[in-house]
């Protein structure tokens, strides 16, 4: 039997698109065929979103990438106003994000590995990557702190995410993390199953230990991603993977058209994942399919069919080396969202 420090050796690095311009292999992507043409049209698409004054552009995430390497990505975006709205699985933002931000790391693995072995060292597996059980369950306990010391009252993920922030701030992090940034920036971060992930585990022990407790209230989130919505106007989605984020944002349209009578489909929309429409499931349902909802408008819309650890760098190193978002102002939808808590929407 071999020990932990045997399989937790090296670890994954994130992706910088900063040092990576791929403006020109993109654009010969337009010539070809398949996925390197839908590519290139995804490109240009998410270039149009930033150069549009109008538009506010919701970021939707789930898979696991960002132990995947990609979680800089996504820092960069918002630290260069690439993106105005974080819809996410909670697997990325707390086990992940939150985790590395705690300090913890991913580690380079194997599929080929006796699980068993893995198992009883407390090493998770996600594919190749290995994880850290243990510096896992002080991410859930951390979690469970901030629960904690928090006023007991239903909240928001978006709020909750934000005193995640808030809490790296005072610790003074040095970390490149999305929750981090994206506090600083003032750009919401909204995971609608918010317990389905560490976060869950640690809310399990701060409401099993108090009586008057922290609840998560994922209708506010709804209410909240519609105001946002609304206050937005125009709109376009880049949804990496699809899942419950990709229904939730595009569901605001829905959500909106009920609380008041005018509002606009989203007006661009971008999809990188793997799943087809085959069966009749929400991820990989078409932006075309969209249409017929009342969601996504149709022409500037663009699905590929990738893996995300491949097709997303590609995506944002074109649109970051463009300088379209140079342009663009921070939004701080996060600040507006808490100020105008009671505004009801007619
Ligand atoms: N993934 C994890 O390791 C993990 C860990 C803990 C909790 N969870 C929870 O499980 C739930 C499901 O989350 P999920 O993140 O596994 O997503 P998911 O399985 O719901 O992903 C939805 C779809 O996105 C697409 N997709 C996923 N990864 C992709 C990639 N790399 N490239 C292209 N398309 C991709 C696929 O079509 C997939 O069916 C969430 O609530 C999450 O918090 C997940």
């Amino acid at each position: 039997m071999h020990d932990k420090s045997y399989y937790l050796k090296t670890p994954v690095m994130h992706i910088d698109i900063k040092k990576h311009n791929v403006s020109k292999l993109i654009d010969d992507f337009a010539n070809m065929s398949f996925q390197a043409r839908n590519l290139y049209r995804a490109c240009k698409i998410y270039e149009q979103m930033l150069k549009d004054k109008d538009c506010s552009v919701i970021l939707t995430l789930a898979g696991s990438i960002f132990s995947a390497g990609l979680k800089e990505v996504v820092v960069d975006m918002v630290e260069n106003n690439m993106v105005d709205a974080i819809v996410s699985t909670g697997a990325l933002i707390v086990d992940q994000d939150f985790f590395e931000a705690l300090g913890f790391k991913h580690y380079i693995g194997s599929p080929q590995v006796d699980d068993d072995e893995l198992q009883k060292l407390h090493i998770d597996r996600i594919y190749d990557t290995f994880i850290d059980e243990d510096e896992l369950r002080i991410c859930d306990e951390t979690v469970g702190q901030i629960a904690d010391s928090l006023p007991p009252r239903p909240y928001s993920s978006r709020e909750f995410i934000s005193e995640m922030g808030k809490y790296l701030e005072k610790r003074g992090s040095k970390a490149r993390s999305v929750i981090l940034s994206s506090y600083r920036k003032g750009v919401p971060i909204f995971v609608p199953a918010f317990s389905d992930c560490s976060a869950g585990f640690g809310l399990i022990q701060h409401q099993s230990k108090n009586e008057r407790h922290v609840s998560i209230d994922s209708a506010k989130d709804f209410l909240e991603l519609t105001r946002l919505k609304l206050m937005a106007d125009e709109t376009g989605l880049v949804m990496v993977g699809g899942g419950v984020p990709k229904n939730f944002a595009q569901d605001v349209v829905v959500a909106a058209d009920i609380l008041t009578s005018k509002v606009k489909m989203h007006k661009y929309a971008i999809q990188l994942t793997v799943a087809d429409e085959r069966d009749g499931a929400l991820s990989g349902s078409t932006l075309k399919e969209a249409h017929s909802w009342g969601k996504v408008d149709v022409g500037s819309e663009q699905m590929v069919f990738g893996e995300a650890t491949v097709t997303f760098p590609l995506l944002v190193s074109y649109a970051y080396h463009s300088g379209a978002w140079k342009l663009r102002e921070e939004k701080r939808y996060s600040e507006k969202l808490s100020r105008d808590e009671k505004l009801i929407v007619r």
